[in-house]
């Protein structure tokens, strides 16, 4: 590979960024680097620092310590040429819930310097690709949680950026808005844009993200491919329920022999759950899980339900810190976070 080539090649890189609160260090050190034309995922719990993470990136916050670049571009010292590559959405307001969805893609492609003809057109182009057509003359303010979502991600590609900042673009949707979502973020990359998606699901980054950063009280706490993440964290969990707590003991016992893996007993004195699909046995999970069920099976262990699925973040985290997730914060809306900006 070439100088040019790799200098180029890459969309975002930091080094030590740091952003202080009051004494709280929200983004404390981090460092990453993001291969252009890919879906970097930055999987983390709520107030982990990922939208600081993200605003500094976009040039909307001011980092304290630290330095980073956007296609090569410093984000404070050049911050108008990363804006002019960059575009962002998620815990933002872009689109005015007055308007109609038609209308918001409109204006905000004449304020971009679209002319008149070619605003409309480009606007009808996404609301057919966003499969917003039909609800296209309602306003904003009437759409589903999945349609304001696709109409905010619509409205950050009106001119395809370099570079899209995700966040949390599908937390709190159904699963069905989070396919849908999942769809224009493919769509998307494929066009060349490099999308920078910020995260809560283990699920989501692994669906859409070629290496993903995990980031716990502001610090990166792991970073790879989603294969060598998963091959710390196993690829799957493996939930059981017994018919008889007596026998959790023994259940306890197999699994941990036959998974070789760590067994968590669950609140619920029947229940436990062991991760699968780790690098130590080299086994496919669902392999795994089911040579799990015929062998509490051999041992006359009753189970009432068995069920593969795959890590929660809390899994993950409690692999890759033996501490479950601490939510440094309760959940808030869009709106207050909003307002503490
Ligand atoms: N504008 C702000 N003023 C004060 N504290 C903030 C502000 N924004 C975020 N924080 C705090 O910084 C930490 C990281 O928040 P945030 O970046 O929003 O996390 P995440 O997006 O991962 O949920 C949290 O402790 C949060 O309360
Ligand atoms: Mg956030």
């Amino acid at each position: 590979m070439s100088t040019t080539a790799t200098t180029t090649g890459l969309a975002i890189e930091t080094a030590g960024l740091v952003k202080t609160f009051g004494d709280n260090r929200a983004v404390d050190g981090v460092d990453l680097t993001v291969p252009a034309g890919t879906v970097y995922g930055v999987l983390g719990p709520n107030g982990a620092g990922k939208t600081t993470a993200v605003k500094m990136l976009a040039t909307l916050l001011r980092p304290d310590a630290g330095e980073a670049h956007v296609f090569g571009h410093d984000v404070v010292r050049e911050a108008d040429a990363v804006r002019s590559r960059v575009s962002l959405t998620g815990q933002y307001a872009s689109v005015d819930e007055d308007l109609t969805g038609h209308e918001n893609l409109v204006l905000l492609a004449r304020l971009t310097g679209h002319g008149k003809k070619p605003a409309a057109a480009r606007a009808d182009q996404l609301l057919d690709a966003f499969g917003l057509l039909e609800a296209s003359g309602r306003q904003v303010k009437n759409y589903s949680g999945g349609m304001r979502r696709r109409i905010d991600i619509a409205a950050s590609i009106l001119n395809t950026p370099d570079l899209l900042f995700l966040d949390e673009p599908t937390t709190g949707l159904d699963p069905r808005s989070r396919n849908q979502v999942w769809e224009i973020v493919r769509a998307v990359v494929a066009q060349g844009t490099t999308v920078l998606l910020t995260t809560q699901y283990l699920d989501e980054a692994d669906q859409l993200a070629s290496r993903i950063a995990v980031i716990d009280k502001g610090r990166v706490i792991a970073e790879g491919t989603k294969g060598e993440l998963k091959s710390s964290v196993g690829s799957g969990s493996v939930h059981v329920r017994l018919r008889d707590a007596h026998q959790r003991p023994d259940a306890e016992r197999l699994l941990n022999t036959v998974l070789d893996a760590q067994v968590v007993l669950e609140p619920d004195p029947v229940a436990l759950t062991a991760r699968v699909g780790g690098a130590s046995n080299g086994r496919g999970a669902a392999e795994q899980a089911s040579r799990a069920l015929a062998e509490l099976a051999a041992a006359r262990i009753t189970v009432d339900t068995f069920a593969l699925g795959q890590p929660s973040l809390d899994e993950v985290f409690l692999a890759l810190t033996d501490q479950p997730v601490q939510d440094q914060r309760p959940v808030r809306d869009q709106t207050s976070e909003e307002a503490t900006a």
